[in-house]
């Protein structure tokens, strides 16, 4: 890990296989919460599996979590190396005419969702880890559908999370294809395949996260 992180070709690596993880998680992360608008006990079910299962809970949560602070940790690191290293910027970079302004400002998107997740976390995560671990409560299997759909009962917080969804939509924009290039996964054949995908994928996965939040707002 440490070789990985040592050079700025090791760090952009790093950066994009935490950007790749997290891009499943995301998928895995909008098919269960979909799972609330299709009905309450599919919902509470998944959840009470996700909540309770012990290889969920102790493996993959604190390596989703290492993967997010990780990626967003890095993302500073490489703007402000990259910063450092050209303060005049190159010549050859003159604004759009060689780049868009999404791929110029990864870092603004970034601290907008970093800004969601801290929100999100006091809206949903916190509240579990305080209920399972902390007050230790009883397992009860139905209280995960109310819990969500009461949180979109205020307008501020549902307009919050859609426009973080619009930014988060702009940042998988770049980031979903700059991940592969970072890897070096080139070749005329598949790059344009790898873009088309990634242009889908930043639109539809968003478009589900809005949809559940209007969703549950509209139905209260
Ligand atoms: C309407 C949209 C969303 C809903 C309803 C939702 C719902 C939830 C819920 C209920 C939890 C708590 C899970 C638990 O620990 O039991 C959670 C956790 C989490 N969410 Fe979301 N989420 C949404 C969008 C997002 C987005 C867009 C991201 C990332 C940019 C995200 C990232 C996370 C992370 C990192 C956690 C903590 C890890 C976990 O326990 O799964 N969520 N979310």
């Amino acid at each position: 890990m440490a070789g990985l992180t040592s050079s700025t070709i090791g760090r952009k690596y790093a950066m994009a296989l935490s950007a790749m993880f997290l891009l499943i998680f995301l998928v895995m992360h909008l098919s269960v919460n979909l799972l609330s608008v299709f009905g309450e006990s599919a919902y509470n079910n998944a959840s009470q599996f996700m909540g309770y299962n012990p290889l969920i809970q102790f493996v993959m949560q604190p390596v989703l979590m290492f993967a997010v602070i990780f990626h967003f940790v890095m993302g500073f690191v490489l703007e402000i190396k990259n910063k450092s290293a050209r303060p005049i910027g190159y010549d050859m970079n003159k604004g759009s005419a060689n780049s868009t302004w999404m791929s110029r400002n990864m870092l603004i998107s970034g601290a907008v969702i970093l800004a969601f997740l801290f929100l999100h976390m006091y809206d949903f995560w916190f509240h579990e880890m305080n209920y399972k671990y902390i007050n230790g409560l009883p397992i009860e299997e139905t209280r995960f559908w109310g819990d969500l759909h009461n949180k979109f009962n205020d307008i501020w917080r549902v307009a919050l999370y859609v426009v973080s969804f619009v930014l988060l939509g702009l940042h998988l924009g770049h980031g979903f294809q700059s991940s592969f290039q970072s890897v070096g996964a080139r070749h005329p054949k598949y790059t344009p395949v790898i873009k088309a995908f990634g242009n889908w994928y930043s639109i539809l996965i968003p478009a589900g996260f809005i949809f559940i939040a209007v969703y549950h707002f509209i139905t209260q």
